[in-house]
Formats: C-alpha cells, structure tokens, sequence
C-alpha cells in the first residue's frame, strides 16, 4: 500500500505521541494515583480499551475505573430477561488485571433503563428493580468498591425528580433500593450519587435532609456521591468544603464520582489556567474533608468526554488532551 504524505506524517505523529505518553511521566513527583490516600478514578468506555496508549496513561495514572455507560440498565437488560454482560464483564476483568477498584454505576435512575419498564404495573416494577439490583450486583459480588445504587433523583428545588420510580413506587423506593443492595453484596460501599449538589443549596439541602432522615431510620447508606460536572461560565461552588463536612458530620462518606470542567470552545490558554484552578480547588476540598475518599473524573483526556456531545460550544473539560498530554490542569494538581 502506497501512502501520500499527509497519511505518513499523520502516523508518525501518532506513534511519536504514543510513545511519549508511555515513556514520560506526567509529573515528576509520581502518578496521581500515588500523591494522594485518596482514590484517584476515571470513567471508562469498554470501546476505548483497544487504544494501547489509552490504556497506558489509564494504568499508569489512575487506580480505579467507573463504566462510562456499560453497568447501566439498559446497557445490561435492553429485554426483560435478556442480559448483555460484554462491556460490563470487559471493563471488571480489565480493572482485575491492572489492580485497580471498580465503582459500580448505576442501578436505579430515570435515564437510559429499558423502554419496558414504563409499562409495568408498580408491583412488577418493584420486583424487577429487586431483580436487577440482585443480578446485576450479584454477577460483580466482592469485585466491586462502591456501587452508585440511587442515581440524579432531586430536582434543583430539592424536591424528589418525578421519575419513574418515584411515580409508581413512592418515597420508599430509595430505602428499598438501598437494603437489596446492602443484602446483594455486603462487601460494596453504598453510595446515592447527584450533580450540582457541590456546594450548599437548595439540591443538596434536600439530599442532605433525606439522607439524615434514612441514616436514622437505620438504612444502609455509606456516603454520597458528588458528580462534580462544572463549568468555568459559572463559579466554583464557593461552600463544596462546607457542605462535605455536613454530610461527613452524618457519618457518611463522599466520592467526587464525575469531575469535569467545561470550557467555551475554543479552549485557550487563559480558559485551561481558569480550568486549572477549578479542578486545583476540586482537588484541594476533597483533600480538606477526612471522609472525602474518592476523586473520580468523567473521563480523563479530551480525546473521549461526554461533554462536546452534550453540551454543544463547551469541551476540553479533561485533565489531559486529546493526545494524552497533561494539561494546565494536570500539572497544578501534580506539581
Ligand atoms: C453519560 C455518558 O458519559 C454518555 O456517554 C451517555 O451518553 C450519557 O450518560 N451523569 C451520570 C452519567 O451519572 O451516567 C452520565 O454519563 C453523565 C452525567
């Protein structure tokens, strides 16, 4: 096969990038992963495994992989009774044999479960949640660290997200969930996981209020998940330490589960040392609060996020770029 130029130096660039990101360490002083007693994750779509220097900067910085989508209901029962374990099963195996931790997500949420689910009555929904709770977390028993049981279910306001769940199996769908799991797979932390709850407002409140309520009525929770999707057109949530060390103050622990930070495109240099302090201030709360054990990212190079898809105008939300450097951001976390 003959290549016209462009093709060639396209390649060489690729493979000289690639070989940098596996010869050179980010940071001198050492990968994230060992900087810090923290858990130090990233999300992880199965696909993205086949990339040999994906992998490597993956292992080499990180010490625990959440399934960007693979764990998801729909993802692993699009049929009643029809189960898709492959992505799931690859993203579990891959962790075992990098030793690295898994974070389970999700298992109850109003977004990407299967169509079949709207139309059963509230007792066949009540079972099939069980069920699923049971054979998902059952398949995975002693393999994974924590599992995000209960997923996005407040509105801003703080009120319960009408969802399904809600709708047809009331307020105690939540501490139901939470006891099938706890019986499921006693080994797993038991984590409620939810976004723009950082700092103290209305959204947190309500969490902060429900979690009170089901610590005291003995319901197995062990700490909630703070998502952490931010974006530098706004503030950083000025009280992210403060409302930790309230729920900390409940005896639970907290995970930032899906750090990010979006910027308006196109990213600039003034825009990733505005992303650099976010993600630094991140790093610093989760660093100030005892019971802050876990700093996950969704994703850690721009090369794979969510965000451009999702949020159009707005990217480069990651700690390294698309070809696996370091950025800003990066490097004032990891001096
Ligand atoms: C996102 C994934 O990153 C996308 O690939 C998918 O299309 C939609 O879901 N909060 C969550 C995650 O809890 O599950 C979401 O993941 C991002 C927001």
């Amino acid at each position: 096969m003959k290549l016209r130029l462009p093709q060639v130096l396209a390649i060489t660039a690729a493979a000289a990038v690639m070989a940098t990101s596996q010869a050179v360490p980010a940071s001198a002083a050492g990968p994230l992963k060992s900087i810090t007693n923290r858990v130090v994750g990233s999300a992880v779509a199965a696909q993205n495994l086949n990339e040999a220097d994906f992998k490597s900067v993956l292992t080499r910085e990180f010490g625990n992989i959440t399934p960007e989508n693979e764990m998801k209901w729909a993802s692993v029962e699009p049929n009643r009774g029809q189960y898709n374990w492959g992505g799931a099963d690859a993203i579990v195996n891959f962790a075992q044999q990098n030793r690295m931790t898994v974070r389970g997500h999700t298992l109850v949420w109003h977004s990407q479960y299967p169509n079949y689910l709207n139309n059963l009555s509230a007792a066949d929904l009540r079972s099939a949640t069980q069920q699923h709770i049971n054979t998902e977390m059952g398949r995975y028993k002693g393999k994974i660290r924590a599992w995000d049981v209960v997923n996005e279910m407040f509105n801003e306001d703080g009120s319960r997200r009408q969802s399904i769940f809600q709708q047809k199996l009331g307020d105690g769908y939540v501490a139901d969930a939470f006891r099938w799991a706890r019986a499921a797979d006693p080994s797993a932390k038991l984590y409620i996981n939810d976004y723009n709850t950082e700092g103290i407002n209305a959204k947190s409140t309500g969490l902060y209020n429900m979690v009170k309520a089901l610590k005291q009525q003995g319901v197995p929770i062990d700490g909630i998940g703070i998502q952490t999707h931010l974006a530098t057109k706004y503030a950083f949530p000025s009280s992210f330490r403060q409302n930790m060390e309230r729920f900390a103050a409940l005896g639970l622990d907290i995970a930032i589960t899906e750090a990010d930070v979006r910027v308006p495109l196109p990213a600039d240099a003034a825009k990733l040392n505005t992303q650099a302090s976010y993600y630094k201030q991140i790093w610093d709360a989760c660093h100030a609060v005892s019971r802050c054990v876990e700093f996950t990212t969704w994703g850690y190079t721009d090369r794979h996020s969510w965000i451009p898809g999702t949020f159009p105008g707005e990217g480069a939300a990651c700690l390294f770029d698309t070809n696996l450097r370091p950025k800003p951001a990066y490097q004032r976390i990891n001096p």
